[in-house]
Protein backbone atom coordinates (compact mmCIF):
# COMPACT_ATOMS: atom_id res chain seq x y z
CA UNK A 1 0.00 0.00 0.00
CA UNK A 2 1.05 3.31 -1.12
CA UNK A 3 2.20 5.29 2.09
CA UNK A 4 0.42 8.00 3.75
CA UNK A 5 1.69 11.90 3.00
CA UNK A 6 1.69 14.20 5.83
CA UNK A 7 2.52 18.29 5.54
CA UNK A 8 4.30 19.52 8.31
CA UNK A 9 3.27 23.03 9.64
CA UNK A 10 6.38 23.79 12.00
CA UNK A 11 9.55 22.70 12.32
CA UNK A 12 10.55 23.46 15.88
CA UNK A 13 11.32 22.06 19.06
CA UNK A 14 7.90 19.80 18.16
CA UNK A 15 8.01 19.46 14.83
CA UNK A 16 11.74 18.48 14.96
CA UNK A 17 11.09 15.96 17.17
CA UNK A 18 8.04 14.56 14.91
CA UNK A 19 10.11 14.26 12.25
CA UNK A 20 13.25 12.84 13.56
CA UNK A 21 10.74 9.78 15.48
CA UNK A 22 8.97 9.31 12.46
CA UNK A 23 12.10 8.90 10.79
CA UNK A 24 14.02 6.68 13.26
CA UNK A 25 10.81 4.59 13.89
CA UNK A 26 9.49 4.13 10.34
CA UNK A 27 9.13 0.34 9.99
CA UNK A 28 7.71 0.00 13.35
CA UNK A 29 5.33 2.81 12.97
CA UNK A 30 4.40 1.24 9.67
CA UNK A 31 3.40 -2.29 10.74
CA UNK A 32 1.05 -0.31 13.21
CA UNK A 33 -0.45 1.96 11.19
CA UNK A 34 -0.58 -0.71 7.89
CA UNK A 35 1.16 2.30 6.06
CA UNK A 36 4.10 4.33 6.04
CA UNK A 37 3.50 7.87 6.82
CA UNK A 38 5.99 9.91 5.17
CA UNK A 39 6.58 13.64 5.99
CA UNK A 40 6.37 15.09 2.46
CA UNK A 41 6.29 18.51 2.75
CA UNK A 42 6.94 21.20 5.72
CA UNK A 43 6.90 25.07 6.10
CA UNK A 44 8.65 26.71 8.73
CA UNK A 45 8.94 30.51 8.60
CA UNK A 46 12.97 30.65 7.90
CA UNK A 47 13.55 27.62 5.41
CA UNK A 48 17.22 28.35 5.12
CA UNK A 49 17.73 27.95 8.69
CA UNK A 50 20.32 25.49 9.85
CA UNK A 51 18.42 22.72 11.85
CA UNK A 52 19.59 19.85 13.64
CA UNK A 53 16.99 17.18 11.85
CA UNK A 54 16.98 14.92 8.64
CA UNK A 55 14.75 16.93 6.10
CA UNK A 56 16.03 14.96 3.04
CA UNK A 57 12.70 13.99 0.91
CA UNK A 58 11.03 17.24 2.62
CA UNK A 59 9.99 19.55 0.04
CA UNK A 60 10.15 22.81 2.10
CA UNK A 61 8.26 25.94 1.89
CA UNK A 62 7.78 29.45 3.95
CA UNK A 63 3.75 29.27 2.91
CA UNK A 64 1.90 26.94 4.94
CA UNK A 65 -1.22 27.12 2.86
CA UNK A 66 1.05 25.93 -0.26
CA UNK A 67 1.60 23.06 2.28
CA UNK A 68 -2.67 22.74 2.94
CA UNK A 69 -3.44 23.03 -0.08
CA UNK A 70 -1.21 20.83 -2.07
CA UNK A 71 -3.07 17.61 -3.30
CA UNK A 72 -0.46 15.64 -2.11
CA UNK A 73 -0.78 16.25 1.44
CA UNK A 74 -3.32 13.64 2.84
CA UNK A 75 -3.14 14.70 6.70
CA UNK A 76 -1.69 17.76 8.05
CA UNK A 77 0.24 18.18 11.19
CA UNK A 78 -0.08 21.97 12.54
CA UNK A 79 2.65 22.15 15.27
CA UNK A 80 3.37 26.06 14.34
CA UNK A 81 1.47 27.71 17.88
CA UNK A 82 -0.67 29.96 18.62
CA UNK A 83 -4.38 31.04 17.42
CA UNK A 84 -3.86 33.27 14.71
CA UNK A 85 -2.17 31.72 11.01
CA UNK A 86 -2.06 28.22 12.97
CA UNK A 87 -6.14 28.97 12.99
CA UNK A 88 -6.64 29.91 9.36
CA UNK A 89 -4.24 26.71 8.21
CA UNK A 90 -5.99 24.39 10.06
CA UNK A 91 -9.64 26.07 8.72
CA UNK A 92 -8.32 25.44 5.31
CA UNK A 93 -6.57 22.49 5.72
CA UNK A 94 -9.95 21.00 7.19
CA UNK A 95 -11.73 22.99 4.28
CA UNK A 96 -9.83 20.76 1.69
CA UNK A 97 -11.10 17.79 3.60
CA UNK A 98 -7.73 17.12 5.03
CA UNK A 99 -7.17 15.54 8.63
CA UNK A 100 -5.80 16.98 11.18
CA UNK A 101 -2.73 16.97 14.27
CA UNK A 102 -1.89 19.72 16.40
CA UNK A 103 -0.27 20.02 19.48
CA UNK A 104 -1.33 23.11 20.08
CA UNK A 105 -4.02 23.77 23.34
CA UNK A 106 -4.25 27.34 22.75
CA UNK A 107 -6.42 26.57 19.54
CA UNK A 108 -7.76 23.84 20.80
CA UNK A 109 -9.28 25.43 23.65
CA UNK A 110 -10.26 28.55 22.24
CA UNK A 111 -11.29 27.82 18.81
CA UNK A 112 -12.07 23.82 19.27
CA UNK A 113 -15.78 23.60 18.55
CA UNK A 114 -15.81 25.79 15.98
CA UNK A 115 -13.04 23.35 14.42
CA UNK A 116 -14.24 20.36 15.34
CA UNK A 117 -18.24 21.24 14.44
CA UNK A 118 -16.57 22.23 10.81
CA UNK A 119 -14.44 18.90 10.48
CA UNK A 120 -17.78 16.86 11.49
CA UNK A 121 -19.10 18.22 8.92
CA UNK A 122 -16.15 17.63 6.06
CA UNK A 123 -15.81 14.32 7.86
CA UNK A 124 -12.31 14.71 8.95
CA UNK A 125 -10.37 14.22 12.42
CA UNK A 126 -8.48 16.72 14.27
CA UNK A 127 -6.50 14.67 16.34
CA UNK A 128 -4.85 16.33 19.38
CA UNK A 129 -3.50 14.23 22.19
CA UNK A 130 0.18 16.26 22.37
CA UNK A 131 -1.95 19.16 23.22
CA UNK A 132 -2.49 18.03 27.10
CA UNK A 133 0.37 16.84 29.19
CA UNK A 134 3.30 16.21 26.55
CA UNK A 135 4.02 12.37 26.19
CA UNK A 136 1.18 11.26 28.33
CA UNK A 137 -1.57 9.63 26.25
CA UNK A 138 -4.19 11.24 28.66
CA UNK A 139 -6.70 12.14 25.53
CA UNK A 140 -7.13 8.94 24.95
CA UNK A 141 -7.31 7.78 27.90
CA UNK A 142 -9.90 9.62 29.06
CA UNK A 143 -11.70 9.44 25.79
CA UNK A 144 -11.64 5.49 25.73
CA UNK A 145 -10.06 3.42 28.60
CA UNK A 146 -11.83 5.44 30.78
CA UNK A 147 -14.97 5.54 29.17
CA UNK A 148 -17.32 3.46 31.38
CA UNK A 149 -16.81 6.11 33.87
CA UNK A 150 -18.52 8.66 35.44
CA UNK A 151 -15.26 10.74 36.07
CA UNK A 152 -15.87 12.84 39.40
CA UNK A 153 -13.05 14.92 39.47
CA UNK A 154 -8.85 15.30 37.56
CA UNK A 155 -6.20 17.20 39.03
CA UNK A 156 -2.68 17.61 37.25
CA UNK A 157 0.18 19.04 36.91
CA UNK A 158 -0.04 19.76 33.25
CA UNK A 159 2.56 22.46 32.66
CA UNK A 160 6.44 21.26 32.34
CA UNK A 161 7.60 24.80 32.54
CA UNK A 162 6.19 25.64 36.17
CA UNK A 163 7.15 22.20 37.33
CA UNK A 164 10.12 22.77 36.42
CA UNK A 165 10.62 26.12 37.85
CA UNK A 166 9.12 24.92 41.12
CA UNK A 167 11.20 22.25 41.39
CA UNK A 168 14.22 23.49 40.79
CA UNK A 169 13.45 26.59 43.21
CA UNK A 170 12.29 23.64 45.84
CA UNK A 171 15.08 21.47 45.77
CA UNK A 172 18.56 23.70 44.84
CA UNK A 173 17.36 26.65 46.29
CA UNK A 174 17.24 28.12 42.42
CA UNK A 175 16.12 31.81 41.14
CA UNK A 176 12.96 31.73 39.04
CA UNK A 177 13.71 33.76 36.29
CA UNK A 178 17.53 31.61 35.98
CA UNK A 179 15.22 28.89 35.97
CA UNK A 180 12.66 29.79 33.42
CA UNK A 181 15.58 31.21 31.18
CA UNK A 182 16.82 27.41 31.38
CA UNK A 183 13.58 25.95 30.64
CA UNK A 184 13.02 28.09 26.93
CA UNK A 185 16.40 27.10 26.14
CA UNK A 186 15.14 23.39 26.48
CA UNK A 187 12.51 23.86 24.57
CA UNK A 188 10.03 23.49 27.36
CA UNK A 189 8.43 27.00 27.20
CA UNK A 190 5.79 28.60 25.05
CA UNK A 191 6.45 31.15 22.42
CA UNK A 192 5.39 33.95 24.86
CA UNK A 193 6.62 31.82 28.15
CA UNK A 194 3.87 34.26 30.37
CA UNK A 195 1.60 31.36 29.21
CA UNK A 196 3.84 29.11 31.28
CA UNK A 197 4.34 31.05 34.10
CA UNK A 198 1.03 32.87 34.87
CA UNK A 199 -1.04 29.82 34.08
CA UNK A 200 -2.62 29.79 30.60
CA UNK A 201 -1.09 27.18 29.46
CA UNK A 202 -2.31 24.72 31.89
CA UNK A 203 -5.49 26.93 32.01
CA UNK A 204 -6.11 25.98 28.17
CA UNK A 205 -5.05 22.63 29.04
CA UNK A 206 -7.83 22.21 31.66
CA UNK A 207 -10.06 23.51 29.28
CA UNK A 208 -9.55 20.50 27.05
CA UNK A 209 -9.28 17.88 29.93
CA UNK A 210 -12.95 18.97 31.61
CA UNK A 211 -14.52 18.80 27.98
CA UNK A 212 -13.35 15.24 27.49
CA UNK A 213 -13.92 13.97 31.03
CA UNK A 214 -17.47 15.59 31.58
CA UNK A 215 -19.19 16.32 28.06
CA UNK A 216 -19.13 20.03 28.24
CA UNK A 217 -18.48 22.17 25.81
CA UNK A 218 -14.74 23.93 25.66
CA UNK A 219 -15.12 27.10 27.59
CA UNK A 220 -11.26 28.55 28.12
CA UNK A 221 -12.80 31.88 29.26
CA UNK A 222 -14.74 30.14 32.20
CA UNK A 223 -11.68 28.84 33.93
CA UNK A 224 -10.11 30.41 37.02
CA UNK A 225 -6.31 31.48 36.25
CA UNK A 226 -3.71 32.19 38.77
CA UNK A 227 0.38 31.33 38.11
CA UNK A 228 3.28 30.56 39.99
CA UNK A 229 4.89 34.40 39.65
CA UNK A 230 3.69 35.16 43.45
CA UNK A 231 5.40 31.89 45.23
CA UNK A 232 8.39 32.97 46.87
CA UNK A 233 11.11 30.74 48.33
CA UNK A 234 9.83 31.20 51.85
CA UNK A 235 5.95 29.90 50.98
CA UNK A 236 7.85 26.58 49.41
CA UNK A 237 9.95 26.52 52.58
CA UNK A 238 6.90 27.27 55.19
CA UNK A 239 4.51 24.48 52.74
CA UNK A 240 7.17 22.03 53.54
CA UNK A 241 7.86 22.69 57.11
CA UNK A 242 4.13 22.52 57.20
CA UNK A 243 4.56 18.44 55.36
CA UNK A 244 2.99 19.79 51.83
CA UNK A 245 4.86 20.67 48.86
CA UNK A 246 3.79 23.41 46.27
CA UNK A 247 2.35 22.65 42.97
CA UNK A 248 0.81 24.02 40.19
CA UNK A 249 -2.27 21.93 39.57
CA UNK A 250 -5.05 22.24 37.30
CA UNK A 251 -8.37 21.16 38.92
CA UNK A 252 -11.93 20.28 37.35
CA UNK A 253 -14.37 19.29 40.02
CA UNK A 254 -17.96 17.65 38.99
CA UNK A 255 -20.81 18.27 41.20
CA UNK A 256 -24.37 18.31 41.28
CA UNK A 257 -24.61 22.32 41.48
CA UNK A 258 -21.90 22.62 38.66
CA UNK A 259 -18.31 22.14 37.74
CA UNK A 260 -15.28 23.79 38.73
CA UNK A 261 -12.57 24.35 36.61
CA UNK A 262 -9.37 26.05 38.17
CA UNK A 263 -5.53 26.03 37.69
CA UNK A 264 -3.70 27.64 40.47
CA UNK A 265 -0.73 27.02 43.22
CA UNK A 266 -1.65 24.09 45.49
CA UNK A 267 -0.55 22.79 48.48
CA UNK A 268 -0.51 18.99 48.24
CA UNK A 269 0.48 16.62 51.25
CA UNK A 270 4.15 15.28 50.38
CA UNK A 271 2.98 11.71 50.84
CA UNK A 272 0.98 11.87 47.67
CA UNK A 273 2.22 10.38 44.17
CA UNK A 274 1.35 13.64 42.73
CA UNK A 275 3.58 15.80 45.46
CA UNK A 276 7.01 14.42 44.32
CA UNK A 277 6.59 14.80 40.24
CA UNK A 278 9.36 17.12 39.57
CA UNK A 279 11.11 18.77 37.03
CA UNK A 280 9.34 18.83 33.24
CA UNK A 281 7.57 15.77 34.42
CA UNK A 282 3.69 16.16 34.60
CA UNK A 283 0.96 13.88 36.13
CA UNK A 284 -2.65 13.47 36.12
CA UNK A 285 -5.34 12.49 38.49
CA UNK A 286 -8.30 11.03 37.55
CA UNK A 287 -11.14 9.79 39.78
CA UNK A 288 -13.92 7.93 37.91
CA UNK A 289 -17.07 6.41 39.88
CA UNK A 290 -15.87 2.72 39.06
CA UNK A 291 -12.05 2.87 38.58
CA UNK A 292 -11.50 4.89 41.94
CA UNK A 293 -8.59 7.04 41.45
CA UNK A 294 -5.91 6.50 38.37
CA UNK A 295 -2.36 8.75 38.05
CA UNK A 296 -0.81 9.15 34.55
CA UNK A 297 2.79 10.11 35.03
CA UNK A 298 5.65 11.05 31.84
CA UNK A 299 7.59 14.17 30.51
CA UNK A 300 5.09 16.82 29.98
CA UNK A 301 7.14 19.00 27.51
CA UNK A 302 10.32 18.65 25.02
CA UNK A 303 10.59 17.36 21.01
CA UNK A 304 10.26 13.73 21.28
CA UNK A 305 8.06 13.11 24.47
CA UNK A 306 5.72 15.41 22.64
CA UNK A 307 6.62 13.89 18.85
CA UNK A 308 5.51 10.53 20.67
CA UNK A 309 2.03 11.58 21.17
CA UNK A 310 1.67 13.21 17.89
CA UNK A 311 3.14 10.43 15.86
CA UNK A 312 0.66 8.38 17.91
CA UNK A 313 -2.12 10.41 16.50
CA UNK A 314 -0.83 9.80 13.33
CA UNK A 315 -1.38 6.25 13.75
CA UNK A 316 -4.77 6.77 14.69
CA UNK A 317 -5.80 9.09 12.03
CA UNK A 318 -3.87 6.30 9.37
CA UNK A 319 -5.88 3.62 11.09
CA UNK A 320 -9.09 5.46 10.94
CA UNK A 321 -8.80 6.38 7.18
CA UNK A 322 -11.23 3.61 5.96
CA UNK A 323 -13.60 4.22 8.67
CA UNK A 324 -16.79 6.05 8.09
CA UNK A 325 -16.62 9.05 9.99
CA UNK A 326 -20.15 7.95 12.57
CA UNK A 327 -17.74 5.26 13.52
CA UNK A 328 -15.19 7.09 15.09
CA UNK A 329 -13.88 8.06 18.62
CA UNK A 330 -15.73 11.76 19.10
CA UNK A 331 -13.53 14.52 19.11
CA UNK A 332 -14.59 15.25 23.08
CA UNK A 333 -15.05 12.13 23.67
CA UNK A 334 -19.10 12.15 24.10
CA UNK A 335 -21.19 12.58 20.63
CA UNK A 336 -21.57 15.90 19.31
CA UNK A 337 -25.26 16.49 20.05
CA UNK A 338 -25.19 14.65 23.40
CA UNK A 339 -22.32 17.26 25.47
CA UNK A 340 -24.62 19.38 28.04
CA UNK A 341 -23.97 22.65 29.11
CA UNK A 342 -23.47 22.19 32.98
CA UNK A 343 -22.92 25.63 34.80
CA UNK A 344 -19.33 26.26 35.31
CA UNK A 345 -18.98 27.59 38.82
CA UNK A 346 -17.60 30.63 40.13
CA UNK A 347 -14.65 30.98 42.37
CA UNK A 348 -16.36 32.43 44.93
CA UNK A 349 -18.62 29.40 45.53
CA UNK A 350 -15.48 26.48 45.52
CA UNK A 351 -15.07 25.28 48.65
CA UNK A 352 -11.30 24.31 49.93
CA UNK A 353 -8.82 25.04 52.38
CA UNK A 354 -6.13 27.27 52.29
CA UNK A 355 -2.90 28.43 53.05
CA UNK A 356 -2.42 32.03 54.22
CA UNK A 357 1.17 34.01 54.52
CA UNK A 358 0.45 37.00 56.38
CA UNK A 359 3.16 39.71 56.78
CA UNK A 360 2.95 41.70 60.35
CA UNK A 361 4.61 44.15 62.71
CA UNK A 362 5.67 42.14 65.91
CA UNK A 363 3.66 43.15 68.40
CA UNK A 364 1.36 42.34 70.66
CA UNK A 365 -2.16 41.65 69.88
CA UNK A 366 -1.94 41.24 65.90
CA UNK A 367 -2.36 37.23 65.74
CA UNK A 368 -5.76 37.76 68.42
CA UNK A 369 -6.83 40.52 65.55
CA UNK A 370 -6.37 37.88 62.47
CA UNK A 371 -7.78 34.86 64.30
CA UNK A 372 -10.67 36.98 65.58
CA UNK A 373 -11.30 38.03 61.48
CA UNK A 374 -11.09 34.55 60.69
CA UNK A 375 -13.70 33.59 63.56
CA UNK A 376 -16.03 36.04 62.85
CA UNK A 377 -15.60 34.46 59.27
CA UNK A 378 -17.05 31.28 60.37
CA UNK A 379 -12.73 30.43 59.43
CA UNK A 380 -11.79 27.29 61.20
CA UNK A 381 -7.86 27.26 61.90
CA UNK A 382 -6.11 24.11 61.67
CA UNK A 383 -2.44 25.14 61.87
CA UNK A 384 -0.26 28.58 62.50
CA UNK A 385 3.56 29.24 62.35
CA UNK A 386 4.68 32.36 63.62
CA UNK A 387 8.36 32.71 62.34
CA UNK A 388 10.77 34.66 64.31
CA UNK A 389 11.84 38.21 62.50
CA UNK A 390 15.08 38.43 60.41
CA UNK A 391 16.40 41.45 62.04
CA UNK A 392 14.70 41.87 65.89
CA UNK A 393 12.57 44.18 65.80
CA UNK A 394 11.14 43.62 61.88
CA UNK A 395 7.92 42.53 60.66
CA UNK A 396 7.61 38.89 60.95
CA UNK A 397 5.63 36.25 58.78
CA UNK A 398 2.52 34.38 60.25
CA UNK A 399 1.43 31.20 58.36
CA UNK A 400 -2.07 29.85 58.70
CA UNK A 401 -3.37 26.51 57.62
CA UNK A 402 -7.40 27.19 57.86
CA UNK A 403 -10.14 24.32 57.57
CA UNK A 404 -13.04 23.83 54.55
CA UNK A 405 -13.98 27.20 53.57
CA UNK A 406 -16.24 28.81 50.93
CA UNK A 407 -14.00 31.08 48.89
CA UNK A 408 -16.23 33.83 49.30
CA UNK A 409 -15.77 33.74 53.01
CA UNK A 410 -11.89 33.98 52.31
CA UNK A 411 -12.24 37.02 50.25
CA UNK A 412 -13.83 38.83 52.82
CA UNK A 413 -11.94 37.67 55.80
CA UNK A 414 -8.32 38.33 53.95
CA UNK A 415 -10.02 41.98 52.87
CA UNK A 416 -10.30 42.61 56.63
CA UNK A 417 -7.10 41.34 57.71
CA UNK A 418 -5.32 43.15 54.78
CA UNK A 419 -7.56 46.55 56.37
CA UNK A 420 -5.40 46.12 59.89
CA UNK A 421 -2.42 48.52 60.53
CA UNK A 422 -0.19 45.93 61.87
CA UNK A 423 -0.30 43.80 58.62
CA UNK A 424 2.14 45.49 56.66
CA UNK A 425 1.62 43.14 52.93
CA UNK A 426 -0.74 41.92 50.66
CA UNK A 427 -1.74 38.58 52.13
CA UNK A 428 -0.39 35.27 50.41
CA UNK A 429 -3.20 33.13 49.70
CA UNK A 430 -2.44 29.45 48.56
CA UNK A 431 -5.42 26.92 48.51
CA UNK A 432 -4.85 23.53 50.17
CA UNK A 433 -5.62 20.24 48.70
CA UNK A 434 -5.53 17.17 49.86
CA UNK A 435 -7.00 14.53 46.67
CA UNK A 436 -8.10 12.02 48.57
P1 LIG B 1 8.68 26.40 18.17
O1 LIG B 1 8.64 27.87 18.37
O2 LIG B 1 9.88 25.66 18.56
O3 LIG B 1 8.37 26.07 16.63
C1 LIG B 1 7.44 26.77 15.87
C2 LIG B 1 7.69 26.47 14.40
O4 LIG B 1 6.70 27.13 13.62
C3 LIG B 1 9.04 26.99 13.91
O5 LIG B 1 9.64 26.03 13.09
C4 LIG B 1 8.68 28.21 13.08
O6 LIG B 1 9.56 28.46 11.99
C5 LIG B 1 7.32 27.80 12.55
N1 LIG B 1 6.49 28.95 12.16
C6 LIG B 1 6.16 30.03 12.91
N2 LIG B 1 5.34 30.85 12.21
C7 LIG B 1 5.16 30.27 11.02
C8 LIG B 1 4.43 30.62 9.86
N3 LIG B 1 3.72 31.75 9.81
N4 LIG B 1 4.45 29.79 8.80
C9 LIG B 1 5.17 28.64 8.84
N5 LIG B 1 5.88 28.24 9.91
C10 LIG B 1 5.87 29.05 10.98
O7 LIG B 1 7.39 25.81 18.90
P2 LIG B 1 7.20 24.39 19.58
O8 LIG B 1 7.65 23.33 18.66
O9 LIG B 1 7.73 24.44 20.96
O10 LIG B 1 5.60 24.33 19.74
C11 LIG B 1 4.77 24.06 18.64
C12 LIG B 1 3.37 23.75 19.18
O11 LIG B 1 3.43 22.62 20.03
C13 LIG B 1 2.74 24.86 20.02
O12 LIG B 1 1.36 24.87 19.83
C14 LIG B 1 3.06 24.43 21.46
O13 LIG B 1 2.15 24.95 22.39
C15 LIG B 1 2.90 22.93 21.32
N6 LIG B 1 3.59 22.12 22.30
C16 LIG B 1 4.91 22.34 22.57
C17 LIG B 1 5.59 21.52 23.43
C18 LIG B 1 7.03 21.71 23.74
O14 LIG B 1 7.56 20.95 24.58
N7 LIG B 1 7.71 22.67 23.13
C19 LIG B 1 4.91 20.40 24.11
C20 LIG B 1 3.51 20.24 23.74
C21 LIG B 1 2.89 21.08 22.88
P3 LIG B 1 11.11 28.84 12.26
O15 LIG B 1 11.73 27.59 12.83
O16 LIG B 1 11.66 29.16 10.93
O17 LIG B 1 11.10 29.99 13.22
N1 LIG C 1 5.06 24.98 27.49
C1 LIG C 1 4.41 23.76 27.74
C2 LIG C 1 4.83 23.21 29.07
C3 LIG C 1 4.73 22.78 26.65
O1 LIG C 1 5.86 23.65 29.60
O2 LIG C 1 4.14 22.35 29.61
C4 LIG C 1 3.97 21.49 26.77
O3 LIG C 1 2.63 21.67 26.53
Amino acid sequence: MEPVNVGLLGLGTVGGGTVTVLKRNASEIARRAGRGIVITHAAARDIHSKRKINLDGIKLTADGFAVVNDPQVQVVVELIGGDTIARELVLQAIQNGKHVVTANKALIAKHGNELFALAQQRGVMIAFEAAVAGGIPIIKTLREGLAGNRIEWLAGIINGTGNFILSEMRSKGRDFHDVLKEAQHLGYAEADPTFDVEGIDAAHKLTILAAIAFGIPLQFSKVYTEGITRISADDIRYAEELGYRIKHLGIAKHHDKGIELRVHPTLIPESRLIANVDGVMNAVVVKGDAVGPTLFYGAGAGAEPTASAVVADLVDVVRALTTDPENRVPHLAFQADALVNAPILPMRHVETTYYLRLKAQDRIGVLADVTRILSEQGINIEAILQKEPAVPGSDVHIILLTHRVLEKHMDEAIARIEALESITDDVMRLRVETLS
